[in-house]
């Protein structure tokens, strides 16, 4: 087989730059090692930014968005007790974060992929991708006993932090940025109707606790435990003393209470792999970089990095310069490292952190304070949450 752009990975990165180059007339084939259901209904994130709901109405891709996705105008923090509305759109000039599981975003790209009949192909084995430095890189594969190998001009490694394509490139070329939080989040997927209609993030004496939704009937709910700490030690009974204790407030607000459909625990890390490029592998997403999920950064940073690999690549093939090419990294690292900021400064302002004195906990709740009482604190929040400008106009990647 041969392509224009291989990509590897068909999570939110690599699905959606499949469509963008799609739309501009450039061919591509996707590589995922993971089954379409597998891919669909693992639950992971759920906040969009503004700039990530504008772009997948951009690409006709907005449909499922627009029934079922919760425009959001405020958040709450919530500490000593006390919550505190931030009023993004206010703040913000009208902007607002919108909740929509990224397993939607994902089955909806599937869908637009599928649409297009260019190649995804699923449940691919042994995945390795080589000739990097090469005029024409390869992806080769196993898939249903037979096998596989895709010539490309280009490779995007979309494959998540744990993929084959970072690994792929030689000692010595990246530099590793790396913390890894002495904390993990248990997450909970309840049937319950959610008891308020903006998220709630709760500092507390016994751990952070987030307030999240899915949908008008599903509460989304986490809880800062031990890292590593094995599911299994958490009864349903437990798990729901422990988020009504932290999150009810003294005015009487708690999380509505309902069975439990789906729990697990996810490690916390922030990550940097430096340059996200090596030849003519281009890393994109996760497959680069990993934020603690405090400021719902994430899957707004894959989308970040798609766009800004499908501009590059189609000023490539327009136009025969590679300069966007050559600046894609310094592009991306710019807004991840901004990304990385604001996750670290959430993570840390809202955690118990095990080895805490009582000097860090005052300033932690003086730094609260602040940020509920002054304009300036808050709209700084509310400009980051909703989603710093991007870098690249929609326009330019002809939408
Ligand atoms: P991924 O979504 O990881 O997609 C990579 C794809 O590549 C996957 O489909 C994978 O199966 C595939 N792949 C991997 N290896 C190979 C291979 N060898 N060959 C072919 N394909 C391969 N972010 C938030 O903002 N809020 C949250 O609450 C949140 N919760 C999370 C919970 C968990 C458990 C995890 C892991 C992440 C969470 N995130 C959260 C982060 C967010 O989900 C990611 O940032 C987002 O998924 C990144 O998209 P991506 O396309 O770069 O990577
Ligand atoms: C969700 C996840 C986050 O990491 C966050 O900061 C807010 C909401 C969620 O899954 O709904």
């Amino acid at each position: 087989m041969q392509t224009q752009v291989g990509i590897v990975g068909a999570g939110p990165a690599g699905l959606l730059l499949g469509h963008l180059l799609h739309l501009n007339g450039i061919d591509t084939v996707v590589v995922e090692n993971r089954d379409r259901e597998y891919v669909v209904d693992r639950v992971r994130a759920g906040v969009l930014e503004q700039g990530t709901v504008e772009l997948l109405r951009a690409i006709g891709v907005g449909a499922g968005l627009e029934r079922r996705g919760l425009r959001h105008e405020g958040v709450y923090v919530s500490f000593k007790g006390c919550r505190h509305r931030i009023d993004m759109a206010e703040l913000t000039g009208g902007k607002a974060i919108t909740v929509y599981g990224q397993n939607e975003v994902v089955r909806d790209l599937i869908e637009a992929r599928a649409a297009t009949t260019r190649p995804l192909y699923f449940e691919a084995q042994d995945v390795r991708v080589g000739d990097l430095d090469a005029s024409t890189p390869v992806i080769r594969f196993r898939h249903r006993d037979s096998e596989h190998e895709v010539r490309c001009d280009f490779i995007a490694g979309c494959d998540g932090f744990h993929g084959v394509c970072r690994p792929s490139i030689p000692e010595g070329v990246l530099t590793i940025h790396e913390r890894t939080y002495p904390f993990g989040w248990l997450g909970i997927l309840a049937d319950a109707a959610p008891s308020s209609d903006e998220l709630v993030y709760t500092h507390h004496d016994r751990g952070f606790a987030l307030f999240s939704m899915r949908s008008p009937t599903v509460t989304r709910l986490y809880l800062q435990v031990p890292p590593d700490e094995p599911i299994e030690r958490w009864s349903d009974d437990a798990i729901w003393d422990e988020m009504l204790r932290r999150m009810t407030t003294s005015d009487g607000w708690t999380p509505n209470v309902g069975q439990i459909l789906q729990k697990g625990v996810t490690p916390m890390r922030s990550f940097v792999a430096a340059p996200m490029r090596h030849g003519r592998l281009f890393l994109a997403g996760d497959a680069a970089h990993i934020v603690p999920p405090t400021g719902a950064k994430g899957l707004n940073l894959a989308a970040s990095d798609a766009l800004v690999l499908a501009r590059a690549l189609k000023s490539f093939y327009e136009t025969g310069s590679a300069e966007w090419l050559d600046r894609y990294s310094a592009i991306c690292l710019r807004r991840v490292w901004k990304a990385q900021r604001f996750s670290w400064w959430m993570t840390t302002l809202l955690h118990r952190l095990p080895e805490e004195d009582a000097f860090d906990h005052q300033r932690q709740l003086a730094d609260l304070d602040y940020l509920t009482t002054s304009r300036a604190a808050m709209t700084s929040l509310a400009e980051q949450y909703v989603g710093l400008p991007s870098e690249v106009s929609f326009e330019s990647v002809g939408l």
